[in-house]
Formats: structure tokens, sequence, C-alpha cells
């Protein structure tokens, strides 16, 4: 996502930095790459997860996407945007490894299809009076995310119920009057596309085993999971052969059926990532010397932190960094550390999953200048924290024809005190 130095700046100085840009047409882009490779009867859900802002849950129920919420807030968020509620169909699919707050109230006021990760979710469902379709998450047993600490299948991920349950789980549900309409596994984001298309492949054909044990089954997902290339904005995956790989899995569910079965997918990331950047303003630059500890640095010291965008905190995730001087003119490249303002070591933008600094080669800012963080669309704003009693930055929506609206204001005290009370219980 290219984004004009002028309009940054200008944006800049009307909502303050750090802030989110998104752009619409880099949303919509991704949106229309997912119906093509979807077009041949295959339904795509947003992972709302990834990115719960209300204009982008709008373009999506624009264009016909459906809706996999995590919790009972997510799935009314997703209603507040235009997304019908109820099961027919299941626009909304509520998935989740255990009901809490307002989960279960929500899926059963709000006629929610539940998408199931234990046997204990079940149980709770038949307790509460639930008696209708239920989904089940499985854990095929394989499939990994974009690094080892998301770990979506296998013995060591918490996701789901473990695929040589099923049997035992699916005939609990039955008899307790939970018809098992659909089978869901996510195998995550893995970094290479070949191995996202092995595995979707191999679950297609553990699904398509397992139907003669579900005579209701109607829908089967693959999940999310499509990667987005972080470190080249030019050179994404060539999603096209996902279209024929989607086709064929469609095709092997439903002759293992004998009837037609529902092929669902669910990214976030893909359709969101590379549609929002994190703009912060650079508030000093200082520089360490080499000693016995250690290597010197050039530390440039910015307005956002791992508050606003944690990826590079928790997981080591690179973004790439564009600096965008105050004054327009040429910097000289050098190896360059990009931190924030908390009051944590680990608030380091340029990192890995191993090493804290790893000095990156950027025009030498000064302060002053902004400081772009791109491909923060999904997992960005959403995970996003109050730590050190810091209010979320605003959120920015910029349209194809060039107009910005404010979408999300900058959290002020008032909120962050909003919760609190003195009660006695
Ligand atoms: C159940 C489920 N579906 C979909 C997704 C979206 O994955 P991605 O954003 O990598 O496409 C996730 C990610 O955590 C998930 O847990």
């Amino acid at each position: 996502m290219h984004i004009e130095s002028d309009l940054l700046r200008s944006l800049a100085e009307k909502v303050g930095t750090p802030f989110w840009l998104y752009s619409a047409p880099t949303i919509r882009e991704r949106i229309s790459e997912i119906r093509e490779v979807t077009a041949d009867g295959v339904q795509a859900r947003f992972a709302m997860k990834s990115c719960p802002a209300t204009r982008v849950l709008e373009e999506m129920q624009k264009a016909g996407i459906w809706i996999d919420a995590v919790s009972g807030n997510e799935v009314l968020r997703a209603m507040h945007a235009g997304h019908p509620g109820g099961q027919q169909p299941p626009v909304i699919l509520y998935t989740s490894d255990v009901f809490r707050d307002n989960g279960l109230p929500v899926v059963l006021e709000q006629g929610i299809l539940p998408n199931v990760g234990s046997a204990g979710m079940l149980a709770d469902l038949a307790a509460a009076g639930y008696r209708g379709d239920v989904s089940i998450r499985v854990n095929p047993g394989f499939g990994h995310g974009h690094v080892n600490s998301c770990d979506t299948g296998g013995p060591s991920s918490k996701h789901g119920i473990w695929l040589e349950q099923l049997g035992e789980v699916a005939a609990k549900a039955e008899a307790a009057g939970l018809r098992v309409v659909m089978l869901h596994a996510h195998i995550g984001s893995g970094p290479r596309f070949e191995e996202l298309c092995e595995n979707l492949e191999r679950l297609a054909g553990e699904f398509a085993a397992l139907l003669p044990q579900f005579p209701h089954l109607q829908g089967v997902s693959l999940g999310g999971g499509i990667p987005h290339n972080y470190r080249q904005a030019d050179a994404q995956i060539p999603l096209a052969p996902l279209r024929e790989l989607f086709a064929r899995c469609r095709e092997t569910l439903c002759r293992a059926a004998g009837r037609p079965i529902r092929v669902e997918i669910e990214p976030g990331r893909y359709f969101v990532a590379s549609g929002c950047v994190l703009v912060a303003r650079v508030a000093d630059v200082k520089t360490t010397s080499t000693n016995e500890k250690g290597q010197g640095a050039t530390f440039a010291m910015v307005d956002a932190g791992f508050v606003d965008l944690v990826r590079p905190a928790m997981y080591g995730s690179y973004h790439r960094i564009e600096v965008v001087a105050q004054d327009g003119g040429e910097r000289a490249v050098g190896p360059i550390v990009v931190a924030g303002p908390l009051c944590e070591s680990g608030d380091v933008f340029t990192r890995d999953d191993a090493e804290l600094l790893v000095p990156r080669d950027l025009p030498q800012p000064v302060a002053g200048d902004l400081l772009v963080l791109h491909d923060a669309g999904a997992y960005g704003y959403a995970m996003s924290s109050n730590y050190n009693s810091i209010g979320r930055a605003p959120q920015v929506w910029l349209e194809a024809d060039g107009s910005t609206s404010l979408i999300s204001r900058r959290e002020t005290l008032e909120d962050l005190l909003r919760a609190e009370v003195n009660e006695a219980i």
C-alpha cells in the first residue's frame, strides 16, 4: 500500500501520531482476489479477529463474505455492521475453545451456529438448553501457523477436538440433541504456500473419509491461513492455483458424501494485512556504544509501541518500515533499531523471535520524521492494548477518491476509566 507523503504529513497534523491508516481500494482488491478463488461454489468467511473495524466488516458484508467470530462481542459487532444472525444460512459462525462472557448467551439469543473446540462446550450448550445444529472444530494432528508459537494443529495445539476422539464426542452430541452439521479445522498460515496447499488437500481427504459417520453434515471448513508476504510487497503468493485446489477439495467432499457439501474457507490476514499502515512520529534518535556486553546501536525512538502493534514483540514478526522525512529531504541509509515509548525493553519493532535487536538498514531518520510500519492491517489494531494506560490510536479510512475519514478516535483517559467502579459485592 503506497500512500503519498503529503497525505501522511497532513493526516499526522490532523489526528496526531501514532495513527492507523486503512486503504479501502487495497482491502477491496484483496476481497476480490478471495472472491475469485472461491468462485466455484466455495464460501469465504472473514476471520474478523484479525480486524474487527466496522468499516472493514461492512466491506465484507457488501461483498457477500461471511464471518468467523470468536466471542459474543465479535458476533454482535458483525451484526452491528449488517451481517445477519441465525443459521439460514449460518452467515456468522462462532468459533472458540471456551465459552466466556456473553459467548453462550449470544449464540443462543442470536441463533448463531456454534463451532465448538471441546467436548465441554457441547455439554455447556446442552446444559443451557440448546437443541440444534453444531459445528465441531477438529485438531487434525498437523498444520502450523506463521511462527512456531502459532500452533494450529498437532499434539501440542490447544485448538479443536483430537481427531481420534471425534467419533465419541460427536455421538455424545447427537445423543444430546445436537446435530453435527459442519466439521472445521484451521491449519494456519505457514510460511510456505506449497505446504498450505498440501495441508488443505490432506485435510479435505481426512474430512472426506469421515463423511460416512456424519449423515447430517452440510458443510466443511478448511479454515484460514492464506499467507501474506510481509517482507516483499511485490512478491505475494500466486493465489490463482487455490481456485482449482478448492474446487478439487469440494469435489472430493461432495463425491464422498453423495450430496452437495458446502466448502468454506476463513482467511483473516490475507484480506486485511496489506490494507493498513501504522504511522508513527520519530521523537528522537540516540545511540549506545559497543562495550564488553555487546554492540552499540542507533535507536530511532518513535511514539508507537507494542501497545499499538504487538506482532513484532509477540512473535518477532517483520513489518516493512518506511521513513518519511519531515522536510522531504534525502536521508543516508544506515543500521537503525526502531523502538517505542513503553517501559519494556522488548518494545522494539526491528527484532525477531530470537534477537531483541535486529538493526535494519533504513534512511537515518531525524526527530520529526514520520515512520510507516507497513502491512499492519491484520492483528494490528485488533491486538492493541491499553498497557501503560495509553489510549488506542485513532483509525483513519482512505477512500478510492482520496477522501479520508476518522473511523475511531484516539482513546482518552475517560475511556480507560469508564469500566472502573467501587461496588461492594
Ligand atoms: C479458527 C481460525 N480461523 C481463521 C483464522 C485466520 O487465520 P489467518 O489470519 O492466518 O488467515 C484463525 C487465526 O487465528 C483461526 O484461529
